[in-house]
């Protein structure tokens, strides 16, 4: 669905990305992995259109991806995006945020928007706090009416990037388990997450991003578990070291 060929992308003299290929098929779950600074989120980013990469090619089921073309909006649609920082409107409800996409880029009427919002943030286990609004929502439950607002869009793709880690420890559980739900549904999902547990039991493949370059890919039992890279062996044992300090 998703195919990323020679891909590259420098900011300035600075090159972040390189001759990076990779596909993700329809219904795959893909956690990208690798230290700060190696380009994740950028890639994600490339992705959706949200940054214009100079380099190679993306493509959504054929439709190239390109951050300057009228079309963009259209691909942003099929592919949403959900970030670290929930990045919710303030001052709208629960409800509000999730109706926003729907009504204002989709044009779909009042009734039936508010009706599925608030069916998708009953399934993200909201179904209390629809009139709630965002300052009044633990991180946790922000997270997921984000969740519930990308899925208004009726995506074909959600693109994760961190979406756990501005949460304190005892709620990231309630967030990944609606991930999982979902990837359980068969959502096609690119996950960026230092969340190994996660990644192992949930994802079925791991692209494992240094400098800017795939290092390794592959299917998530055997990256994460015998990687042949020494760089990903090196990084597995930092976060795991992290994971079992913070637990
Ligand atoms: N808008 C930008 N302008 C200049 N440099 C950037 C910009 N965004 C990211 N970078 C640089 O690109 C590199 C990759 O960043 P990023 O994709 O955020 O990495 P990651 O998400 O893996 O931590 C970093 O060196 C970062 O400083
Ligand atoms: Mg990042």
């Amino acid at each position: 669905m998703i195919k990323i060929e020679n891909l590259s992308k420098s900011f300035g003299e600075h090159c972040v990305l390189r001759d990076i290929n990779a596909e993700i098929n329809k219904g795959e779950v893909v956690c990208l992995i690798g230290p700060s600074g190696s380009g994740k989120s950028t890639l994600l980013r490339c992705i959706n259109g949200l940054e214009q990469y100079d380099g190679g090619r993306i493509t959504i089921d054929g439709v190239p991806v390109d951050a300057r073309s009228r079309q963009i909006n259209t691909i942003r649609q099929r592919v949403s995006m959900v970030f670290q920082r929930f990045n919710l409107f303030p001052h709208r409800t629960a409800l509000e945020n999730v109706m926003e996409g729907p009504v204002h880029v989709k044009g779909v009427d009042v009734r039936s928007a508010s009706a599925r919002a608030k069916e998708l943030l009953a399934s993200v286990g909201l179904a209390e706090k629809t009139q709630h609004y965002p300052r009044q929502l633990s991180g946790g439950q922000q997270q997921r009416v984000a969740i519930a607002r990308a899925l208004a869009m009726e995506p074909e793709a959600i693109l994760f990037d961190e979406p756990t880690s501005a949460l304190d420890p005892e709620l990231v559980g309630e967030v990944l388990s609606v991930m999982r739900t979902l990837a359980d549904k068969g959502m096609t999902m690119v996950v960026v997450t230092h969340e190994m547990d996660f990644a192992r039991s949930v994802s079925d493949r791991v692209l494992f991003l240094d400098g800017g370059r795939i290092a390794e890919q592959g299917p998530s039992r055997i990256v994460l578990t015998q990687p042949s890279n020494d760089r990903v062996r090196d990084f597995l044992k930092r976060v795991t070291h992290t994971e079992s300090l913070s637990s």
